[in-house]
C-alpha cells in the first residue's frame, strides 16, 4: 500500500500539478481534507499505452458499482456500461479506427451508454402516459451517462488503473449500435480502454481559468488574448508533434491549440450522428 504523503507535501503537489495545467499557482490549504482526491484530480492524465496486466473483474466491477453510485437527474438512473469481453467485436470496432490502436491494446474496453429507454418503458409497465418524449430525454439520458463516465475514470485513477475515453467509436455509432444489439433508445456515448499504465504520461495544460471561471455573468474577456497565451503555454510544455492536415492549411510556423482545434472542426464531423440519434428513435424537437 502507498503511504499516504504529508499534507504540506500533497498540497504542493495540487498547486505545482494546477500551475502546469493553468500556468497559475493557486493557493492549497494544507490543512483540508481530501488533498489526496484534489491531487490525483489536479493530476490527471489519459492513457494511452498499458501494461500487459490484466485487471481482476472483481475489482472492474468495483469500479463500475463506485461509477454507477453518481448522482443521476430526478434519480431517473438513465445510463449503463457495457464491457466487452469479445475479443472479435472489439476488433471489428478498432480496424474502423486505426489511428487509435490502444483501443485494441489496453486489457479491457468498455462503452458508456446513455439508456432513454427504461423510462417509457416504466411508464408502460405502470401503465401511464408519457406526455416526455422530446430534446430532455436525449439529454438528460446523455448528461448521466457523461457523469457516470466521469466518476468511472475518478474511480479507475483512484486504484491507480489509467484510461482513455473513446469518442472516435460514434463515427460509426450505427455500426457500433448493431454490433452490441442496443436496443431502441441506448446510445453509445463513449468507449473506454482501461488498463495499467504503461508510461507515466504528462498533464495536458488547459486553457487559463480567466477564460473559463465566471462571475454574476458571462465575462467574454478578451478571448484573442486568452488564446494566445494559452496556446504559447501550452506550445512551452506541450507541443504538437505534427500538424493536422497541412495538404490542406500548409506548414503554420507557430501551431498551436487553436489552431490545431480551427483545423480539427473545418472537417465535417458526425454530420450523420443527429440522423442516428433521431433513428434510434429518440425526439430532438
Ligand atoms: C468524452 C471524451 C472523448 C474522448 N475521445 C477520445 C478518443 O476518441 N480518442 C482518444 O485518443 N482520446 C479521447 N479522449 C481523450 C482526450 O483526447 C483527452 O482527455 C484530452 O486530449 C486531454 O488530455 P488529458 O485527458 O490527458 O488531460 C476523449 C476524452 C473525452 C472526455
Amino acid at each position: 500500500m502507498q503511504d499516504k504523503p504529508a499534507p504540506d507535501a500533497a498540497a504542493r503537489a495540487i498547486a505545482d500539478s494546477l500551475s502546469q495545467r493553468f500556468g497559475e499557482r493557486l493557493a492549497v490549504d494544507p490543512g483540508l481534507q481530501g488533498l489526496d482526491e484534489l491531487a490525483r484530480l489536479a493530476a490527471h492524465r489519459s492513457h494511452r499505452r498499458f501494461l500487459p496486466r490484466p485487471v481482476d473483474p472483481a475489482l472492474l466491477r468495483l469500479l463500475c458499482a463506485c461509477a454507477l453510485s453518481a448522482p443521476s437527474k430526478s434519480d431517473l438512473q438513465q445510463s449503463d456500461i457495457l464491457i466487452l469481453h469479445d475479443k472479435e467485436k472489439r476488433h471489428a470496432i478498432t480496424v474502423r479506427i486505426p489511428d487509435m490502436p490502444w483501443i485494441d491494446e489496453a486489457p479491457i474496453f468498455m462503452v458508456f451508454l446513455a439508456n432513454g429507454r427504461r423510462l417509457p418503458e416504466i411508464a408502460r409497465m405502470r401503465q401511464k402516459p408519457f406526455p416526455n418524449d422530446h430534446l430532455d430525454l436525449f439529454f438528460n439520458a446523455s448528461v448521466d451517462a457523461a457523469i457516470v463516465l466521469a466518476t468511472f475514470l475518478r474511480a479507475v485513477e483512484a486504484v491507480g488503473l489509467g484510461c482513455c475515453p473513446i469518442s472516435a467509436i460514434r463515427d460509426h455509432a450505427s455500426f457500433v449500435s448493431t454490433l452490441l444489439e442496443l436496443p431502441e433508445r441506448v446510445i453509445p456515448i463513449a468507449g473506454v480502454c482501461v488498463g495499467w499504465p504503461g508510461e507515466p504520461g504528462g498533464i495536458t495544460p488547459r486553457l487559463g481559468l480567466d477564460a473559463t471561471i465566471h462571475h454574476d455573468r458571462y465575462g467574454s474577456g478578451n478571448l484573442a488574448a486568452q488564446i494566445d497565451a494559452y496556446d504559447r503555454r501550452r506550445k512551452a510544455r506541450r507541443p504538437y508533434r505534427s500538424q493536422r492536415n497541412p495538404e490542406r492549411w500548409g506548414m503554420a510556423a507557430a501551431y498551436g491549440w487553436s489552431e490545431d482545434k480551427a483545423r480539427q472542426y473545418a472537417e465535417p464531423l458526425r454530420a450523420d450522428f443527429g440522423a442516428f440519434v433521431r433513428a434510434k428513435g429518440f425526439c430532438l424537437d
